[in-house]
């Protein structure tokens, strides 16, 4: 099993202060954005671990990550996506790294109290085929992934940054699959934003019938806007992150 963090993109809506720096860098209460995915796929017991960045400071990553001997680690994987080109080819970029193995992927600024080892475990007990999300109900849908249900509770599609949101639930960044997700990602084209969307991925695993979904147990937060920042470092003050239940 492969462990990625997904750590591109600008960080506009961080600006000013992400014109000096990368946004995964930036301080969540007492550590950088980054460790916490990072202890995440360190605490499922996942030793090989691939950081995508992009823009500027990727040097800065490796000045802070190192060998990543501060996690238990060997060694961390680094590659470079040259624009922002999407979550998901940002992700096309681990197909040579995954070399068909199955993988946990995090988003870089996704934090949560809990873990994701109910899932995982679920996820290797089909043999790590197909793929898994993990949603949380969340008040402001619009500004992420949300899914739409039948009346049975069967998993229809997963619509992205709706402004009617087919139901309450957000789809976090924090995804399993198997190899197969580079041949999906070959089959998106951009989005209205002009990027390879994760969503478009997922929905490809839905149609297939190959997408389990887990309700995830604790908070869960991104911290990619001021309020969402700001809100991260507040959860994690009070309660730590990434903690056994
Ligand atoms: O946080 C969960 C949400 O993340 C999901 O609900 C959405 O379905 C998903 O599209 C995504 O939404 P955002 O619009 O909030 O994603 P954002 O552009 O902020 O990117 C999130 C992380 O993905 C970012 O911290 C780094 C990585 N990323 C993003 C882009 C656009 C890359 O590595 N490369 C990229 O090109």
């Amino acid at each position: 099993m492969k462990g990625i963090v997904l750590a591109g993109g600008l960080g506009t809506r961080l600006y000013p202060c992400t014109r000096v720096t990368n946004k995964h860098l930036l301080p969540v209460y007492n550590k950088p954005m980054i460790y916490y995915p990072i202890e995440a796929l360190v605490k499922l017991g996942i030793t090989e671990i691939m950081v995508v960045t992009g823009g500027n400071y990727a040097g800065d990553f490796l000045k802070l990550l190192g060998s990543g001997k501060e996690f238990g680690l060997k060694h961390i994987h680094y590659t470079y996506q040259e624009k922002e080109g999407g979550i998901a080819e940002a992700l096309g970029l681990c197909e040579h790294f995954c070399s068909g193995d199955s993988m946990v992927v995090f988003l870089g600024d996704n934090i949560i109290q809990g873990n994701v080892k109910k899932g995982y475990s679920r996820f290797l007990e089909k043999g790590a085929r197909g793929a898994m999300i993990f949603l949380k109900e969340v008040e402001d849908c619009q500004r992420f992934g949300v899914p739409e249900f039948d009346n049975a509770g069967k998993l229809l599609r997963i619509v992205e940054k709706p402004q009617n949101p087919p139901s309450k639930y957000a789809v976090t960044g924090i995804y399993m699959y198997d190899s197969s997700v580079f041949d999906y990602i070959k089959k998106c084209v951009p989005s209205g934003r002009g990027e390879l969307e994760i969503t478009d991925v997922n929905n490809f695993y839905i149609q297939a019938g190959l997408m389990d979904y887990e309700i995830l147990d604790g908070w869960w937060t991104d911290a990619g806007t001021f309020d969402s920042l700001l809100r991260a470092s507040q959860l994690v003050q009070l309660t730590g992150a990434n903690n056994d239940h």
